[in-house]
């Protein structure tokens, strides 16, 4: 991040911060001090217009909603940074996340600040649903699998992996960033019928359970309603057998 700080860029964070008389904005005025070269963007539900300066500018979007972050990209966009410390709600989260990185430039950062609110429930996250929910933790353990996408066997599972072009991952207490490449990642996959064959054996190994595993890839709470379903009829059965050894006695 340090090569920053000597050249013009563009960085987005998305909650500005502040409460009633509060304007709030010390995080982006920090931006705009640390890189004197960048222009700072600030996005929000509340106006916060009252930090507007020469090279800071604030809007009021609501980060949840796709269509005004479609609408706010397409007229300010792209971005060399984003930095996501909004309201730290997994579904604002991801909506944001879904929506914005690929406005995000090649060598550029995707940040996700305070993640860990993916295990609270007081931000709709969970520790005890932890691999079940979809949280950013979730999509920050998954972007393994997104720069690891061309090297993927099924073309069923590759099309539910988003071809976000990241090439890295840097994932601290607190923080992380998604790195964008300058293209698509390599593919390791060696020529000739090796896909083939790895392909067949995958499928003899696991090919019976693989309406499971593209459904819980597709949504990992189907699986937790499978398990649920499972152990009701469990219940249900045992509470059937109770009953039958009632009646003999
Ligand atoms: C943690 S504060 C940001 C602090 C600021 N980045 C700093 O470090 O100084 C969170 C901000 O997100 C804003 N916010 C909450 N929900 C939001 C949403 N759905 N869309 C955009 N901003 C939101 C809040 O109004 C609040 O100003």
């Amino acid at each position: 991040m340090r090569d920053y700080v000597g050249r013009p860029f563009k960085l987005l964070e998305i909650g500005v911060g502040g409460e009633s008389a509060d304007p709030g904005g010390a995080s982006l005025k920090l931006w705009a001090e640390v890189f004197p070269l960048a222009r700072v963007h600030g996005l929000d539900i509340y106006d916060k217009s009252a930090l507007d300066s020469d090279r800071i500018r604030t809007f009021v979007v609501d980060q949840g909603d796709p269509l005004a972050l479609d609408r706010f990209m397409k007229r300010h966009g792209p971005f060399d940074i984003i930095i996501d410390d909004g309201s730290h709600r997994r579904s604002d989260q991801l909506t944001s996340l879904f929506n914005l990185i690929t406005g995000v430039v090649a060598g550029g950062y995707y940040i996700l600040e305070d993640y860990f609110t993916s295990y609270w429930p007081v931000y709709d996250g969970s520790t005890l649903a932890k691999d079940f929910l979809d949280t950013p933790v979730r999509w920050l353990k998954q972007a393994i699998d997104i720069i690891n996408r061309n090297n993927l066997l099924s073309q069923e599972m590759k099309a539910l992996i988003p071809d976000w072009e990241i090439e890295a991952l840097h994932v601290y207490p607190g923080v992380a960033f998604l790195k964008k490449g300058a293209g698509p990642n390599r593919s390791e996959l060696p020529r000739g019928d090796f896909v083939e064959n790895q392909l067949q054996l995958d499928e003899l190994r696991y090919g019976g359970c693989k309406a499971w595993f593209l459904d819980h890839a597709r949504d990992p709470m189907n699986y937790l309603a499978l398990l649920h379903n499972l152990r009701q009829a469990l219940d249900d059965e045992i509470a059937g057998l109770q009953g039958d050894g009632k009646r003999e006695s």
